[in-house]
């Protein structure tokens, strides 16, 4: 059932995940954070003033047009972007400057071509100035994790897109940061890499319990990885809709084919129809 408040649509909130749905704390919080870019040009509104919460535990992907703020809203929660308005918080703190509990990881894997995965992997604690034995000890589990054994020493372009988008995911993992923040991070690769990333990304949120904010282009990937999925208009991005996806945990990559999945499916794109701006994934 849905209720309409002002402009947002809200679902009612399933327990995605048991115990779940409200008991967790909130992690992520935006109280009417908005986004202005001064530019020679003049002001750039990107962002309308949002509300938002994410709770700890929780996977909440973000779809919307593209240049509707969803790069801006990232780089703000991560620290990276001074917000214009508002508040926006992060454990309870508002974010000034770059967090230290936060992985992220780009649209490309951006890795250094010239460092072996390794040493792109460790590149995270040397910025952090983190003691280096426990950073190897912790990158020796995650390529375990990630099933990249034997490639520690290979370089970048050895590897597939697919293997090192898992080596920059890894890389954002090193810290153990409670919060993972990816924007995009498998739009270039093809659609069944794609998929074993979606399955593996699964694996490491059900396993790591990091909390994961995604932006992505692809509605399915957006309904197959989230307990909630944000739905953002047009920029002067806002909110226009939420989802609580209620589909069982671990998800097999054949949920995409029931017609519960569809009607998630349905259900988003009509949001792009009604703006006039659909992605063809
Ligand atoms: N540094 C900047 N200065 C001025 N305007 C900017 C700047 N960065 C982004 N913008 C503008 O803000 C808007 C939102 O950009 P943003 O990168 O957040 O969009 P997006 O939703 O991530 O788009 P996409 O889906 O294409 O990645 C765009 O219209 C863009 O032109
Ligand atoms: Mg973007």
């Amino acid at each position: 059932m849905s209720q309409v408040t002002s402009n947002v649509v809200k679902l009612a909130p399933a327990a995605a995940r048991e115990g779940l749905a409200s008991s967790a704390k909130v992690l992520i919080e935006g109280r009417g954070v908005s986004k202005i870019y001064r530019t020679k040009e003049g002001d750039v509104e990107t962002l309308k003033p949002l509300d938002f919460q994410i709770r700890e535990g929780e996977f909440v992907s973000v779809v919307g047009p593209s240049g509707c703020g969803k790069s801006t809203l990232m780089k703000m929660v991560a620290g990276l972007l001074p917000i214009s308005g508002g508040d926006l918080l992060l454990s309870g703190r508002s974010v000034k400057g770059p967090q230290i509990d936060v992985g992220i990881v780009f649209q490309n894997a951006l890795l250094l071509p010239w460092r072996r995965v390794l040493d792109n992997i460790l590149l995270q604690a040397e910025i952090r100035r983190l003691p280096m034995a426990a950073a190897r000890k912790r990158a020796a589990e995650l390529i375990a994790m990630a099933g990249l054994q034997g490639f520690e020493d290979k370089y970048p372009w050895q590897l597939s897109g697919g293997m090192q988008q898992r080596v920059s995911i890894l890389r954002a993992l090193l810290h153990d940061p409670s919060v993972l923040l990816m924007d995009e991070p498998f739009g270039a690769l093809d659609a069944m890499t794609r998929e074993r990333m979606n399955l593996e990304l699964q694996r490491i949120w059900m396993t790591a319990g990091k909390t994961v904010l995604l932006i992505t282009h692809s509605i399915p990937e957006a309904i197959f990885l989230s307990d909630r999925v944000l739905v953002m208009s047009e920029r002067p991005g806002s909110i226009a809709a939420e989802y609580a996806i209620d589909l069982p945990r671990p998800r097999p990559l054949d949920v995409m084919g029931t017609e519960k999945f569809a009607a998630y499916a349905r259900t988003l794109r009509a949001h792009f129809f009604a703006q006039g701006n659909l992605d063809a994934h």
